[in-house]
């Protein structure tokens, strides 16, 4: 008789500690909170002002210091933007004997005493001692996009082919904290943009060991070799963003008002729309859909606002274009919206993605939140009716069968709690913005099917993967004991293949977690994931978790 009690009691325990191991399998972004494996919080996108959209090729110190400081008068430094950008024409093509770029004194006077005009360390010190960070702009070709008559006459040679090492090294010393490249040179000749930017890092990475400044690092190829496929990490760069369109708005055009400045609404979607690939964006890697048009002239107050909430929910680079000296208080309201702000730069550093559609034309936008149950979601009319939208938490990805309280970004507003979605009316071309939080959907765990390292020859591996939806978001369990990020290349049912940064997690085995989106697109139970090595150690992972 004992003997059965016995046997019961320990088939009862072996039950019980079975279906204990099967639960994190099951409910696994809950447990793992529980047990303990911390989120590592990615690089967000940078935030600044650049001067192209609003003072084109006739940019000087002058200029730039205006700016500066209404960056800091208007609130938006201590709101997060720290760049100020200095984009093409500050200088016009002429090298000394050595090769060394001239800089035209009268653009750049000496700002200081000791300092000597032709100097571009002068602006940078200015902008230092603001407290903020400071960009340059060159282009990876010989020449520079100004070779079209713009503002003044056309300026050849304005590109660093030939000299990557010398100039980059030149904008480190300077001080310059940023770097856009641009194509216009490249394009010209032909040259392989995935070829000549991954050379340009490696510049700029002897120039950073040289001097100790870190260059972030800014591609400008417009989209038209994909560099979503090849762009993340290139030339083995820690962070970095690239333009994935054409400029929202033209070169100025002399002595005509506000020609070329002219920002429009469809510009603007359009260069949302074609921003959106959001397998590549992750761990501190970004599509660029172009500097902001924000407050510039052809757009409403309603519209900035739109603007503004698109590229958050993308979580795109905050470049404010507008001139900060002029701009009204609505604008500055616009830019400097603390929520909208947080979706842009939220720690998890995906890309929102379009969750669902209500119609033609009726779309609802979700951005996964690093907070466990948290989406930014944007509900986009893009027809010439009012139309109601409906954001349904089963489409978001959350607990269907929960409840969730909604925020209206731009009032500030709660709005309440809903229990299965939140519909509201929005206006043509307009769009809502909200914060809903409620709790996270299931997440569904693999092991890989052989070793955990990442090293070269050795891949780790996942097998019969199946997602809620083809786009789906993948949480990585994964441990690098380095004091630097690890680099390895997902692979997806034998698509290309995107670079992801793998940050410290601490000394030994301690695991950390890190998001991708990824198109994990057979049905069923049938995809396969494989991270492979880039350099000789990759990270150890230990597990994934797909929506
Ligand atoms: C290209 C870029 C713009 C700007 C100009 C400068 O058009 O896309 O963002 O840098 O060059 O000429």
């Amino acid at each position: 008789m004992r003997g059965f009690r016995d046997r019961i009691a320990a088939l009862t325990a072996t039950v019980l500690l079975l279906v204990l191991m099967a639960v994190p399998f099951l409910w696994a972004s809950r447990l793992d909170a529980q047990s303990g494996v911390k989120q590592i919080p990615v690089p967000p996108p940078p935030m600044g002002w650049s001067s192209w959209n609003s003072f084109s090729n006739t940019v000087n110190s002058q200029i730039i210091l205006d700016e500066a400081k209404a960056m800091i008068d208007s609130g938006m430094a201590k709101a997060g933007y720290q760049y100020v950008n200095i984009d093409e024409g500050w200088w016009l093509g002429e090298r000394d004997a050595q090769g060394n770029i001239v800089v035209p004194d009268k653009s750049w006077p000496a700002l200081a005493a000791g300092e000597h005009a032709g100097d571009m360390g002068n602006i940078v010190r200015a902008i230092h001692a603001l407290g903020l960070k400071a960009g340059i702009y060159t282009d990876a070709g010989m020449d520079g996009c100004s070779m079209y008559p713009d503002l003044g006459p056309a300026y050849q040679h304005t590109g660093s082919e030939g000299h990557y090492e010398q100039d980059f090294l030149q904008f480190a010393q300077w001080g310059f904290d940023y770097v856009k490249v641009d194509w216009c040179g490249g394009d010209k000749e032909k040259l392989d943009p995935a070829v000549q930017y991954a050379e340009i890092e490696r510049a700029i990475e002897k120039a950073e060991v040289a001097t100790g400044r870190r260059l972030y690092y800014s591609l400008c190829e417009w989209g038209k070799n994909n560099p979503w496929t090849w762009a993340p990490n290139v030339g083995g760069a820690p962070a970095d963003i690239w333009r994935t369109s054409g400029d929202i708005v033209a070169p100025i055009v002399p002595h005509q008002k506000f020609s070329g400045r002219l920002a429009s609404f469809p510009g603007v979607l359009s260069n949302f729309d074609q921003g959106v690939h959001p397998e590549a964006q992750h761990t501190g890697f970004y599509n660029d859909p172009d500097m902001m048009v924000v407050g510039m002239p052809g757009l409403t107050d309603a519209q900035n606002r739109v603007h503004m909430g698109l590229w958050a929910i993308s979580g795109a680079p905050l470049l404010a274009g507008a001139d900060l000296t002029t701009m009204s208080g609505a604008t500055r309201a616009t830019l400097t919206n603390a929520d909208v702000l947080a979706v842009d730069q939220d720690t998890l550093g995906l890309q929102g993605v379009k969750a669902a559609s209500d119609g033609e034309g009726l779309e609802v936008w979700s951005k996964a939140l690093a907070t466990a149950g948290e989406r930014a979601v944007l509900l986009l009319n893009r027809t010439g009716d009012p139309a109601a939208i409906t954001a349904r938490w089963s489409d978001l990805g959350l607990d269907p069968n929960g409840s969730a309280t909604v925020k209206d970004i731009w009032t500030g507003k709660e709005l309440g709690s809903f229990p299965s979605g939140y519909s509201a009316t929005v206006q043509p071309n307009d769009a809502m913005m909200v914060i809903v939080r409620g709790s996270e959907g299931r997440l569904n765990t693999y092991k890989p099917s052989g070793g955990t390292e990442v090293s070269k020859g050795h891949e780790v591996s996942f097998a019969q993967v199946s997602a809620r939806v083809p786009m789906a978001r993948v949480r990585i369990t994964y441990s690098n004991p380095d004091k630097t990020p690890r680099y390895a290349e997902l692979r997806v049912n034998g698509q290309i293949a995107t670079r992801i940064a793998f940050p410290p997690t601490g000394s030994g085995n301690s695991l950390g977690a890190v998001w991708v989106e990824a198109l994990v697109d057979r049905s069923g139970a049938t995809n396969d994931l494989h991270f492979a090595a880039i350099c000789d150690s990759g990270p150890t992972i230990e597990s994934i978790a797909v929506e």
